[in-house]
């Protein structure tokens, strides 16, 4: 069994989104995975995003030392996870920008095969988050890839009282952005990071192009 090449592709503004991402792909590493850590286009800020917040400058630093996502960086990969804070329960629109633009993987079948798995993180608790897991999820179904969620026999799932789902991994800001991401909530990103490694270092992957007619 080799070691899987895991790509965690990740959009944040506060961080907290951020942060999950940073855990998930220590979990891949963990595992022996190769990992790419990249963020989506760094376009203006959104409405209603705070620039003047200390939290938004050091994740838009951060993010400005990470290379952007690539449609060679999906080629790459065994295993994709893709994440982004929540927004009107989907995800935010750089990330599904940069879905559109790999859309041509979709007629080579490149992805089919690989392993996928998706976090987020929400303002409130119950205002979209599992919901933004789902529909992460749909895009990698689309390409004909196996999608992951966290088992129960992760104990900080059993434990967490904010984000984290058997969906995906999370984190529940508050309203006002600021709680930042719990032990439990980092923990359960670890392990889906690590999970994606297993999982996809076993699974071999079954490109095919997509014929139209
Ligand atoms: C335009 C916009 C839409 C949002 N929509 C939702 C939403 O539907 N549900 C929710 O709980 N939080 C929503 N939020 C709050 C963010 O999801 C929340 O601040 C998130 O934790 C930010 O993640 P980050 O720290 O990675 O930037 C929204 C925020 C913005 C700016």
């Amino acid at each position: 069994m080799s070691a899987a090449r895991v790509a965690v592709v990740v959009d944040s503004r506060y961080g907290s989104t951020l942060a999950l991402a940073e855990a998930g792909a220590a979990g891949a590493a963990g595992e022996g995975a190769q990992v790419r850590l990249r963020r989506v286009a760094l376009g203006e800020p959104e409405y209603s995003v705070e620039t003047g917040r200390d939290s938004y400058v050091r994740a838009r630093a951060r993010l400005e030392t990470m290379p952007r996502a690539a449609i060679d960086d999906l080629r790459w990969a065994d295993g994709i996870v893709f994440g982004s804070p929540t927004r009107y329960g989907l995800m935010s629109t750089p990330l599904r920008a940069f879905i559109d633009e790999v859309a041509p993987l979709w007629r080579e079948g490149a992805l089919i095969g690989k392993v996928g798995a998706a976090f987020t993180s929400s303002g409130g608790m119950h205002s979209g988050h599992e919901m933004t897991l789902i529909n992460t999820l749909l895009p990698f179904l689309q390409h004909g890839m196996i999608i992951l969620g966290v088992p129960h026999s992760v104990p900080e799932l059993v434990r967490t009282k904010k984000g984290g789902s058997p969906y995906g991994a999370g984190v529940v800001s508050g309203f006002d952005g600021h709680d930042g991401a719990t032990a439990e909530e980092l923990a359960i990103a670890t392990a889906l990071g690590a999970r994606v490694a297993r999982v996809a270092a076993q699974v071999e992957p079954e490109p095919a192009p997509v014929r139209l007619s």
